[in-house]
């Protein structure tokens, strides 16, 4: 897509309008939008970005002011242009240029064996050329190009007509909004592609629904399919949608003709990814012989898990367009096409019994106990049904067969029960109406959909709560995991948070699998989780709807945390993404006086309750200075090192660019490196050296 000499020269006025202190000039706009564009691409379809994402924001800001002064100089493929304010009122139905045909499966060696032979004898040649390439597992999109523009996005419909998403299509920021297919002689020009989901984003998500006491999304497809129906924009926005794109569905040809339109479909990818559009150029292969096919299959298959979306097979497609006319279609596929589909992530197995766990809110939660079954490679007993609507509306019983889902890194589901298999002696699945922790009768608010548990001396919140202070994202004490939590809770030294540091290390001393070791562990743990910054601390007291993202704002927000008795509710709705709802849960937490008073145990403990906001911003010996950390480290975690940098006043950038003064480069550094070598201003460090620059070697 860019030449050397292009990215040079881009780069170059990157690193200018940077430091540049004036706004820039109004004939500089196409350039500054040729900028934002680049790095775009570099960011969305390549991953490897030249600048990080906050000096990204100040060339973009720099060009929302210019285009809010001279709105003449709007142009329609501008960065800007994507953003939508206006909530979408309906998705008016358009016909696809092509109509969107299926494809047909194949499971096995032998269907692929069998599609071939069919292939040799339909075209009369020995030899055919495959190009394999992912079947991505999102939800399937039409875009048409209009000269050079996006004009229309729609969803896929019944293959005929489907719905026109146009304005959630600009959200996702790896599709084009434009793209130069004049180059090519093309006109009017309609690509076919699958919206996804990152397993990464989807579990963000989700988190996000679990912690506001909602429903989780069941797989990264429904979520996909489900974000491009929704009719704010913005919201379309912020779920991070990707797209892959890897069809050539119409074209018309322009004045320059279309002799310069691709001839085989690897061609047509490597023409869309220089167009700018993310095709899997990087993840196809061309093979000449249906052996080389199933073993490319076979390979991914066993990939599937590393891939950060999900995929569930690989298609198969005749790479010459020639040879693809010559096959032609059936009503309902391509012949020229097949999907190999991975083995199945489902399986049925038998509903034995439910229980009811407590969660540290006091919600209750449906767990289904099922009949041991493998799915993709892992065990599957247990199976989180969520809340009563989900049970009722699924129509499970007690001795029902159920199908079971487990896609990739997503937790196990229950998709559907078979209540054509009923025997008769299955029975209702009965909610309690008392806590089967405490006893207390349970409520459910109105809005929700969950019941609870109120009494928040409840065991099972304490020990839910207790866990949570000590997981891994919170303050970190590891020798204190889920199960010792338990175990010494049940044994009443471990009642509350503050307990922890005041654990009786001598009778733990005399547990079974409790050596000297193990208790000097827990004894330093528990030491190193009083330095944890103040956010992880927020995060790690449990309080409703408070993520890690709010915790940090929480934390920059006060100097002494017990201050957050005094905010009135327009200070509190005041900091970013807090709403009513949080603001009301962050006020209802701190005018409790016994959370009070357990903050202030946590700070005779020695916690610091003290923000470090101001050693963060200023004064900190690292103070301008920029770094990035790649390859393997030995001597700490990555987050443990940004946070290290950060403590110190210095910044972490996401990406090697001429920005970029320290890379600290742990064992098997890749490309960063490389990079970074090339570019005689960052001074590449060791992990022992970064130790010594701040002062802790
Ligand atoms: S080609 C005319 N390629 O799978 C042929 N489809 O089960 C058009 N899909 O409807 C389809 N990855 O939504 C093609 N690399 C890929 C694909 C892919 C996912 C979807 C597509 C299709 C469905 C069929």
């Amino acid at each position: 897509m860019y030449t050397k000499s292009e990215i040079q020269e881009l780069q170059h006025h990157t690193t200018a309008f940077l430091k540049q202190e004036t706004p820039v000039s109004p004939d500089q706009i196409d350039l500054l939008r040729r900028i934002l564009v680049f790095h775009e691409y570099r960011y969305y379809i390549m991953s490897d970005p030249l600048i990080s994402d906050t000096e990204y924001d100040k060339l973009y800001k720099s060009l929302e002011k210019l285009e809010k002064a001279h709105p003449e100089l709007i142009s329609p493929d501008s960065p800007t242009q994507r953003v939508a304010y206006e909530l979408t009122s309906s998705f008016p139905t358009v016909q696809h240029l092509v109509p969107m045909l299926s494809l047909e499966n194949s499971y096995d060696e032998i269907d692929l064996l069998d599609w071939h032979r069919k292939n040799k004898e339909l075209t009369g040649l020995e030899e055919i050329e495959y190009c394999i390439e992912p079947k991505f597992d999102g939800a399937s999109i039409s875009l048409v190009y209009e000269d050079d523009h996006l004009a229309r996005g729609a969803t896929r419909g019944d293959g005929v007509a489907g719905d026109d998403i146009t304005v959630n299509i600009k959200q996702i920021r790896s599709v084009p909004i434009g793209a130069k297919f004049s180059k090519f002689g093309l006109k009017q020009v309609e690509v076919r592609g699958e919206v996804l989901l990152s397993k990464k984003n989807f579990a963000k998500y989700n988190e996000g629904l679990i912690a506001q006491g909602l429903l989780p999304l069941a797989n990264p497809r429904n979520a996909a399919s489900g974000s491009l129906r929704i009719k704010d924009p913005q919201e379309v926005s912020r779920r991070n949608l990707e797209a892959f794109i890897y069809h050539l569905s119409y074209y018309s040809e322009g004045e320059a003709g279309g002799a310069q339109a691709p001839q085989t479909h690897s061609e047509t990818l490597q023409m869309l990814w220089n167009l700018g559009f993310r095709s899997p150029v990087r993840e196809m292969k061309v093979v000449k012989d249906i052996e080389s096919v199933i073993r490319y299959c076979r390979e991914a298959e066993a990939e599937r898990d590393n891939l950060p979306y999900e995929i569930d097979g690989m298609v198969i497609k005749v790479n010459a367009y020639e040879l693809q006319e010559k096959l032609g279609m059936t009503s309902h596929h391509p012949r020229w096409a097949i999907a190999f589909k991975f083995k199945a992530r489902q399986a049925t197995s038998v509903l034995r019994k439910v229980e009811f766990q407590v969660g540290r809110t006091g919600s209750i939660t449906p767990v289904a106990k099922i009949d041991p079954v493998a799915i993709g490679g892992v065990t599957v007993s247990s199976v989180s049904l969520f809340n009563e609507e989900v049970v009722r509306e699924k129509d499970l019983m007690i001795n029902d067969t159920v199908l079971v889902e487990r896609a990739g890194d997503v937790i196990p589901y229950i998709v559907k029960s078979m209540p054509e298999l009923r025997k008769g002696s299955e029975i209702p699945i009965e909610f309690p109406k008392n806590c089967p922790a405490c006893g207390d009768e349970l409520v459910k608010p109105l809005e929700e959909a969950v019941w609870r548990c109120t009494n928040i001396n409840c065991s099972a919140q304490v020990v839910e709560r207790i866990i949570h202070f000590v997981s891994k994202d919170a303050m970190d004490i590891r020798s204190l995991g889920e199960a010792n939590v338990r175990r010494f809770h049940a044994l009443g030294i471990l009642n509350s948070i503050p307990d922890i540091y005041h654990l009786d290390l001598e009778k733990i001393s005399t547990l079974d699998k409790f050596g000297a070791k193990s208790i000097k562990n827990l004894k330093e743990a528990i030491e190193k989780s009083k330095q944890q910054p103040l956010h992880r601390l927020i995060f790690g007291l449990g309080i409703r709807y408070i993520g890690e993202t709010t915790a940090k704002t929480l934390a920059n927000a006060v100097d002494y945390l017990p201050d957050f008795q005094h905010f009135t509710m327009e200070q509190l709705l005041a900091l970013e993404d807090v709403g009513p709802k949080v603001a009301g849960s962050i006020q209802q937490f701190f005018s409790n006086d016994d959370n009070i008073a357990m903050l202030k145990k946590l700070e005779e403990a020695g916690l610091k309750l003290h923000s470090d906001r101001r050693t963060m911003q200023s004064g900190g010996s690292l103070e301008g200075l920029t770094f990035l950390f790649t390859g393997t480290l030995s001597r700490f975690k990555r987050s443990e090192a940004e946070e290290m940098v950060e403590a110190n006043g210095g910044k972490i950038l996401s990406g090697v660019s001429s920005k970029l003064n320290f890379l600290v480069a742990g064992e098997d550094a890749g490309s960063k490196l490389e990079k970074a070598k090339k570019i005689s201003s960052i001074k590449v460090i060791s992990e022992e050296e970064f130790l010594q620059l701040i002062g802790q070697e």
